[in-house]
């Protein structure tokens, strides 16, 4: 069965982020995968001490240990992964960078430790309604997956948004279409 994580990095009681990647791990779950939400920003996961202790075990992830710990693992056993933030100040989220930099253990001194054949997608949410503005976001997002091999599917970016209940049809329809795809 195709396995799917959805990571989200808004901690907003009413999140825009949180709502469309469940709604795409919804779509999923209906197309037969198995589906797990991962709420990033309200876990313990530290920022990268810049040790480099990852550089040189390819058996092990970072020596760091706190809620990042299973989540190695967890990437490792899904095919694909959604990873999700709102933009803040023109930035993902602290929290889910905490998240990317951390992704930085996957990559040992004998080259990538995630599994092969992995998918990743990012989804984004902002405030400006140019979805141009943040590509740049969008693009960190998945980078550790890209640094590993994963295909990197088109980013969802929603613009134009200031809390959950302004997220338009066309916005949850393409959640939708990225959940099946990914399941597909
Ligand atoms: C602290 C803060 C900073 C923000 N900065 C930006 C910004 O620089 N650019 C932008 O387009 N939207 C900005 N926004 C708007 C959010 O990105 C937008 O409302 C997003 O959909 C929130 O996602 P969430 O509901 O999942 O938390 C900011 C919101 C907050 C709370």
């Amino acid at each position: 069965m195709t396995k799917i994580l959805g990571i989200c990095g808004s901690a907003a009681p009413k999140s825009s982020t949180k709502k469309l990647i469940e709604t795409a791990l919804d779509a999923a779950k209906a197309a037969g995968a198995d589906v797990e939400f991962i709420d990033a920003a309200k876990m313990d996961i530290h920022g990268c001490k810049g040790c480099l202790v990852c550089k040189k075990d390819q058996a092990k992830f970072c020596v760091q240990k706190d809620d990042m710990t299973p989540l190695y693992e967890k990437i490792n056993a899904a095919d694909a992964v959604i990873i999700g933030s709102p933009i803040y100040f023109g930035e993902n989220t602290g929290q889910i960078k905490c998240f990317v930099d951390r992704m930085y253990a996957f990559l040992g001194p004998n080259g990538s430790k995630m599994t092969a054949g992995k998918k990743a997608a990012a989804v984004i949410t902002q405030g400006v309604p140019d979805v141009a503005t943040y590509t740049g976001c969008a693009e960190i997002l998945t980078a550790g997956f890209r640094y590993c091999g994963a295909a990197i599917e088109k980013p969802l970016i929603v613009g134009d948004l200031h809390s959950a209940d302004d997220l338009k049809p066309e916005a949850l329809a393409a959640a939708k279409e990225l959940g099946a795809k990914l399941a597909a």
